[in-house]
C-alpha cells in the first residue's frame, strides 16, 4: 500500500551570521515533526537550507573579503556541521544559489510574467538590509536621525529603483475567501486575526519582486538589470528544492501536488511572508496550497531578544558540548508553547534533565528492570488478566496518554504531547508506589508481582516510543534493555508483547547531573 506522505519545512536561514538556538528551536520542531510522522506510517520528508541572496549577504562577504559564493559555500559548511552535531538530519538541503533552484525560479518569474501579473514600475521607500524587508514611513519606527525597522530595530535606507512588480492585490479577495474557507489553514487563530488586522483589511500593496542596484541574486531573464527581491527567491525553495519546474525529479508531483500534508514552520516576524505572499505565488502559479502553517514566538533571553548588540546570543554548540544533542532537542521540542515569546535558561534544561528524563524516564526503566531481573532471572514478565482497579485504571491511564500525546501532536502542540508523557511517567513511578512489588517475595505474591512488572513494562515501552521522535537513540537504547526489536504505535496496545522479551540490566539510562 502507498503511505500517505508528510512534507515539512524551517525557513532557509541567512548565512549572513552562524546560527543560534532560535534556529535551533524551529529546526527541532520540524525534526521532531518529522519523526513523529513517519513513526505514524507516513512517507514523511523535511527541508531545511540556506537563503543565499541579497544586498546582506553581499555586505557580509565584502566586509569578510569573500566573493559571495565563497562565502555562503563556507557559511553552508558551518550550519551543515551545526545540524550534523545536533543530530539533526533532514531531507532536503535547500540553497537559494543551487543552479536548480536558479533556473526553476527564473521560470516561475517568467511565468508569472506572461500571466500578466507582472509590471515594472519606480519602487521608492525605506529599506531595512537586516530583514530584507520594505517598511512605509507608517510601519517604520521614527528616530531624531531617521527610520528604524519594528522588526529588528536597525536603521531604514531610503531608496528608489526601477523594480518589477507582483500584482497582489489581484489575488486578496480569493487571499481572504480562502483564509476564511479553510480556518485550519494558518494553525494560531491569533495569526490569522492579526494578519487581517494589519494587513488584509488594510488593503494589500503590490509587492516590489526585483531590485536593480546591487547584484547578488537570481538575474531575471527578461531584463539584465534586475535581480529577483529575496522573498520570491526564498519562498520557492520550498517547491523548487522538490524539483519544480525540473521534470527529472519527480519529488515534486509526490510531496507537493499528490502530497497529502504539507507544513511550513517559522517565527513570527516572517508569516506574514508565509501567509500572504507565498500562498498568492502559489495561486498565480496554479499550484495548490500546503496544509498548515505553524507560526510560533521567539526564543527570549532573561535580557529580552537575542540580538548581536546585546551580547545575549546563545550558541547552541555550548549546550550541545554540556547536555549532549538529544537533551537539547528534548528541551526545545517539549519546553515551549508555541503561541507565546518563551524564556531560555539554562537551569530549566537540567532541572528537565534531573526532573524529569533522570528521576521519571530514566529511574522507571532501571528500577522496573532491576526488580525484574531480580524475582525472575532471565525468565520474561508475562501478560495475564487483571481484575485489580489500579491495574485497569493503569492500563487505561497508558492508552489514554498515548492518545492524548498523538492528538497534541496533530495540533502541532509538542509541550502538551510531551507533557502527557511526563504525566504518564509520574503515574507509573506512583504505580510502583501503591503497589510496593519490592514486598511481594513468595511463590503466591509472585504471580501479583509479575501483573504489576508487565504493567510498567507496558507502560515504559509506551514512554520511550513517545521519546523515540525526539530522542531516538536514547530511546533505542532503552528498548535493548527491554529487549525489544522496534519501538511502534501500533504495539503499544498490544500486552502481550513482553512476553517472551529477555531484559538487560544496565547503567542508568540518564546520569543526574550536579
Ligand atoms: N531567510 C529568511 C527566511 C526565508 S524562508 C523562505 C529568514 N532567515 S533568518 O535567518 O532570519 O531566520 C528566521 C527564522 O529563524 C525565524 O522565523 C525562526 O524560524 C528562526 N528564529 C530566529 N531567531 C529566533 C528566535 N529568537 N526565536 C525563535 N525562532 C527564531 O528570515
Amino acid at each position: 500500500m502507498n503511505k500517505k506522505t508528510f512534507y515539512v519545512t524551517t525557513p532557509i536561514y541567512y548565512p549572513s551570521g552562524t546560527l543560534h538556538i532560535g534556529h535551533v528551536f524551529t529546526t527541532t520542531l520540524a525534526w521532531t515533526l518529522r519523526n513523529y510522522k513517519t513513526k505514524m506510517g507516513y512517507d514523511a520528508k523535511m527541508l531545511t537550507g540556506a537563503d543565499e541572496h541579497g544586498l546582506k549577504i553581499q555586505r557580509k562577504a565584502e566586509e569578510n573579503k569573500m566573493n559571495p559564493q565563497e562565502y555562503v559555500d563556507k557559511m553552508t559548511d558551518i550550519f551543515k556541521s551545526l545540524w550534523t552535531k545536533l543530530e539533526i538530519d533532514y531531507d532536503y538541503y535547500s540553497r537559494t544559489t543551487s543552479e536548480n533552484h536558479v533556473k526553476s525560479v527564473q521560470k516561475i518569474f517568467s511565468d508569472l510574467s506572461s500571466k500578466g501579473d507582472i509590471y515594472k514600475d519606480y519602487y521608492e521607500g525605506l529599506y531595512s538590509v537586516s530583514d530584507e524587508e520594505f517598511f512605509t514611513e507608517k510601519d517604520a519606527v521614527k528616530k531624531e536621525d531617521g527610520y528604524y525597522s519594528p522588526v529588528s530595530d536597525h536603521k531604514l535606507e531610503l531608496v528608489k529603483e526601477e523594480s518589477y512588480f507582483f500584482k497582489l492585490s489581484k489575488y486578496e479577495e480569493w487571499l481572504k475567501k480562502y483564509i476564511k474557507n479553510n480556518p485550519t489553514f494558518i494553525v494560531n487563530p491569533n495569526t490569522t486575526k492579526e494578519l487581517f488586522r494589519n494587513f488584509l483589511d488594510k488593503g494589500l500593496e503590490e509587492l516590489s519582486v526585483t531590485r536593480s542596484t546591487f547584484t547578488w541574486g537570481v538575474p531575471i531573464l527578461e531584463d539584465d538589470k534586475h535581480i529577483l527581491y529575496v522573498w520570491l527567491d526564498a519562498l520557492s525553495n520550498y517547491i523548487t528544492a522538490l524539483g519544480y519546474n525540473n521534470t527529472s525529479n519527480q519529488d515534486f508531483i509526490k510531496y507537493w501536488e499528490n502530497g497529502d500534508e504539507i507544513v511550513h514552520i517559522m517565527a513570527k516576524e516572517i508569516t506574514r511572508f508565509h501567509c500572504i505572499y507565498w500562498p498568492i505565488m502559489l495561486e498565480a502559479l496554479e499550484l495548490k496550497q500546503p496544509t498548515s502553517i505553524v507560526s510560533h514566538g521567539w526564543i527570549v533571553t532573561s535580557t529580552g531578544k537575542m540580538s548581536k548588540s546585546k551580547g545575549n546570543v546563545i550558541d547552541p554548540l555550548q549546550l550541545i558540548d554540556e547536555y549532549g544533542p538529544e537533551v537539547v532537542k528534548y528541551y526545545f521540542a517539549s519546553k515551549f508553547s508555541l503561541d507565546q515569546d518563551g524564556t531560555f535558561d539554562e537551569e530549566f534544561i537540567k532541572s528537565a534533565y534531573n526532573n524529569e528524563l533522570a528521576n521519571i524516564f530514566g529511574n522507571l526503566l532501571s528500577r522496573t528492570i532491576a526488580m525484574s531481573v531480580q524475582n525472575f532471572g532471565e525468565q520474561p514478565i508475562k501478560y495475564s488478566d487483571s481484575e485489580q482497579d489500579i491495574d485497569l485504571r493503569m492500563k487505561n491511564d497508558i492508552l489514554a496518554h498515548t492518545s492524548e500525546y498523538k492528538e497534541m501532536f496533530d495540533k502541532f502542540q509538542l509541550k502538551n504531547a510531551f507533557e502527557s508523557t511526563i504525566s504518564l511517567g509520574r503515574k507509573l513511578n506512583n504505580y510502583i508506589d501503591q503497589t510496593t512489588p519490592w514486598l511481594l517475595k513468595t511463590e503466591d505474591e509472585k504471580v501479583r508481582l509479575e501483573k504489576i512488572l508487565n504493567t510498567l513494562l507496558n507502560g515504559i515501552y509506551a514512554i520511550y516510543t513517545m521519546l523515540s521522535v525526539v530522542m531516538p537513540n536514547k530511546a533505542n537504547e532503552a528498548m535493548k534493555l527491554l529487549g525489544q526489536s522496534s519501538l511502534d504505535f501500533n504495539e503499544i496496545s498490544n500486552w502481550n508483547k513482553f512476553n517472551t522479551s529477555q531484559l538487560i540490566k544496565s547503567t542508568p539510562l540518564f546520569e543526574r547531573k550536579k
